[in-house]
């Protein structure tokens, strides 16, 4: 029998306590925000948030914005903007959403590898702050577009040709990559030379990102090392290295902290004779951990001598990750944070696919049973916003916790939303 320990409490959000064993985040008991608001149920810490954003807002002095793909609705576009992020924003979905929660778009910057003329359009016309352009064609585009009268703010993205270590389909700084320009053929040297010759642009400065979920801060440091030669010859304000910072998911993981993660950056850029001033894009790192997910065990199948299935009511629709890149998660009981983990179980959602798991390997406290709220710990990235409708399963809840009360930012959706653009 495989024999596991308690949870470990440093993946939690820092406002977890667990009197009597049972789950409190910010003060208000999981099991009763469960019984409120239903399940699965996305739970935030808020202090916690807002402490990242300050954190991280602290290591980058020269400026750092929020990557809202890693989750975004308005009350954190909010949060992240009042704690004194920028906001980066990779669609016109998002900006809108952005703009919804009443952030100025100069407060921006726009992203994208094939941003379209209806998104570009769009964010000159909110007045973005700066756009990261990352193709000749999207150069063309805004030459077509944008009014010369006010030249637009752009970082041009750099390929930097460095394999970070991390999962192949998060790498993003690799050569063989659909992002950025490469620093071969003379090919950066010409995006530079057309930004420059158009009225309709400004260089502000050039941008990086190497991928994510990374967690050897070498990977950026070589980054910056690899751009630097291209980038000295330029006069320019701002140089971003992305985000990218990797978070621990599982007992056994260590990361580095945001601050540590600017220290090396820093650092790299100053090795590098780089004066212009440093800006990053973290989003996992801010949300990640921050939040909880909290779902109702519905059945559990014990297939003698081969496994024990443990069904929650969500599954790949609010956590396609450890599908689509393998990624593993804790899982523990609400009513017992403390306890041992005895029992090994694979914990699976309600999808019609044989993969939809949630925890492949999980411990489970010998005595779970049917109607036990089960918890996953740094549910805060990447969770909500790559969440899906399959099987027209609604979306869940997103609530913020914080001094003992709690309030939803994101309603569940209901069976009418299924049908609400279905015009047939
Ligand atoms: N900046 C750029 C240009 C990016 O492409 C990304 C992430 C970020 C910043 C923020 O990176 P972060 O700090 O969150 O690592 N769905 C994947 C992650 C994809 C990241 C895409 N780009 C996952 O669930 O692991």
């Amino acid at each position: 029998m495989i024999t596991g320990g308690p949870v470990p409490l440093h993946l939690l959000p820092s406002g977890a306590t667990h009197p009597g064993d049972t789950l409190h985040i910010a003060g208000c008991d999981v099991i009763e925000l469960t019984e409120r608001f239903g399940t699965p149920l996305f739970v935030y810490d808020e202090q916690h948030l807002i402490d990242r954003c300050r954190e991280a807002v602290g290591a980058f002095p020269g400026g750092v914005a929020y990557a809202s793909k890693a989750f975004l609705c308005k009350a954190m576009a909010r949060l992240a903007h009042d704690s004194g992020m920028d906001i980066d924003v990779a669609t016109g979905g998002e900006l809108f959403v952005a703009r919804a929660a009443g952030v100025p778009a100069s407060r921006m910057v726009l992203h994208g590898n094939n941003k379209s003329d209806e998104e570009l359009a769009y964010a000159i016309d909110e007045g973005i702050g700066r756009i990261v352009v990352d193709s000749f064609d999207e150069i063309d585009r805004i030459r077509s577009i944008a009014p010369a009268s006010a030249p637009l703010r752009v970082l041009l993205r750099l390929n930097p040709g460095i394999e970070a270590h991390t999962h192949e389909y998060l790498q993003t700084g690799a050569i063989d990559s659909k992002f950025g320009f490469p620093m071969v053929e003379g090919i950066a040297d010409r995006a530079v030379e057309a930004i420059e010759e158009s009225p309709s642009m400004t260089l502000a400065g050039f941008h990086v990102h190497v991928g994510s979920q990374v967690f050897d801060v070498a990977s950026f440091a070589r980054a910056i090392a690899a751009i630097a030669p291209f980038i000295s010859g330029a006069d320019v304000e701002e140089v971003s290295i992305g985000g990218g910072l990797g978070v621990a998911y599982v007992d056994g993981e260590e990361s580095p902290s945001i601050a540590q993660w600017g220290r090396v950056v820093h650092d790299a850029a100053a090795d590098a004779g780089i004066t212009a001033r440093i800006s990053a894009e973290p989003g996992r790192s801010i949300v990640a951990d921050a939040a909880v997910t909290a779902y109702t065990i519905g059945t559990i199948k014990d297939i003698p001598g081969t496994r024990t299935y443990v069904a929650v009511d969500g599954g790949m629709s609010d956590n396609p990750r450890p599908v689509l890149y393998g990624s593993g998660y804790e899982a523990f009981l609400a009513r017992a944070v403390g306890a041992q983990r005895p029992r090994a179980v694979r914990i699976v959602g309600k999808h019609c696919e044989s993969g939809d798991f949630i925890v492949r390997d999980a411990r489970l406290s010998a005595d779970v049973g049917v109607g036990d709220i089960l918890v996953t710990p740094v549910t805060g990235a990447y969770g909500h916003s790559m969440g899906s409708n399959y099987n027209k399963v609604p979306r869940p809840a997103v609530v913020f916790a914080r001094q003992g009360t709690a309030r939803v930012v994101v309603e569940r959706e209901t069976y009418r939303d299924m049908v609400a653009k279905d015009v047939g």
